[in-house]
């Protein structure tokens, strides 16, 4: 008895793990970036519909007159990535997450002093033109010398039409901030509260 007790066991684990593996068989897989054969990564087409997930804003006003970037910094997740991302809270191999810069909109109301204009809504910052666009994209095989995977691109900071390719940064330039200081796999999670609401973990 025991011993059919057992085999029925094993049976039914065989089978859950079977099914298990089905599970992970079936992962959405993740849209990849494409890359030059010299390394180079081309410029993603269509980041704009991608999942917008915050937009921080370090204006030169407020940084001793020059920020590195005093423009509204719009961060977008590639949808399979995000997905992958709020079923277990991790970044998957092939993730890319596209950063553009947007400058603070200005009329004839803008105060020189803070650089806020003055709107229906308010006064306060709004979004202008596009200026800049950087890309970071998470691959262990091809970036497996960069720390956590990771690869750091600009495809330029002087507006449209933006470089159609880039070559990766140097570690130190791009890289190193954010292993220091992201919270989640050198993604600053903390300032998008979109990825910590579909996967609060
Ligand atoms: C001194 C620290 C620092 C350095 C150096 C740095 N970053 Fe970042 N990066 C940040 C911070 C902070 C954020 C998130 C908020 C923001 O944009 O202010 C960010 C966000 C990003 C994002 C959006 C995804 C994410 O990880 O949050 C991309 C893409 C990005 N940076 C690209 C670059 C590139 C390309 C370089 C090198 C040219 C670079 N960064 C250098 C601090 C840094």
């Amino acid at each position: 008895m025991i011993i059919k007790t057992s085999t029925h066991v094993l049976a039914g684990l065989a089978l859950t793990a079977l099914t298990v593996g089905a599970v992970v068989a079936q992962s959405p897989s993740i849209n990849t970036a494409t890359f030059q054969a010299d390394g180079a990564v081309h410029v993603p087409q269509d980041y704009r519909t991608w999942v917008f997930v915050g937009a921080p804003l370090t204006p030169n006003t407020l940084n001793g007159g020059s920020a590195p970037f005093p423009e509204f910094h719009n961060v977008y997740v590639e949808p399979s990535a995000f997905e992958h991302w709020s079923a277990t809270g991790t970044w998957a191999d092939g993730t890319q997450i596209a950063k553009e810069l947007v400058t603070i909109r200005t009329n004839d109301t803008t105060d020189p002093a803070t650089g806020a204009s003055s709107e229906v809504s308010g006064v306060g910052y709004f979004q202008g033109d596009f200026v800049g666009l950087e890309l970071t994209v998470k691959d262990t095989v091809r970036y497996a010398e960069e720390p956590g995977g990771w690869a750091y691109f600009s495809f330029g900071h002087d507006g449209e039409p933006y470089a159609t390719i880039a070559q990766a940064f140097p570690t130190d330039s791009c890289n190193a901030c954010h292993e220091a200081n992201a919270d989640t796999d050198f993604v600053f999670t903390q300032f998008y509260p979109v990825l910590s609401a579909a996967n609060p973990n």
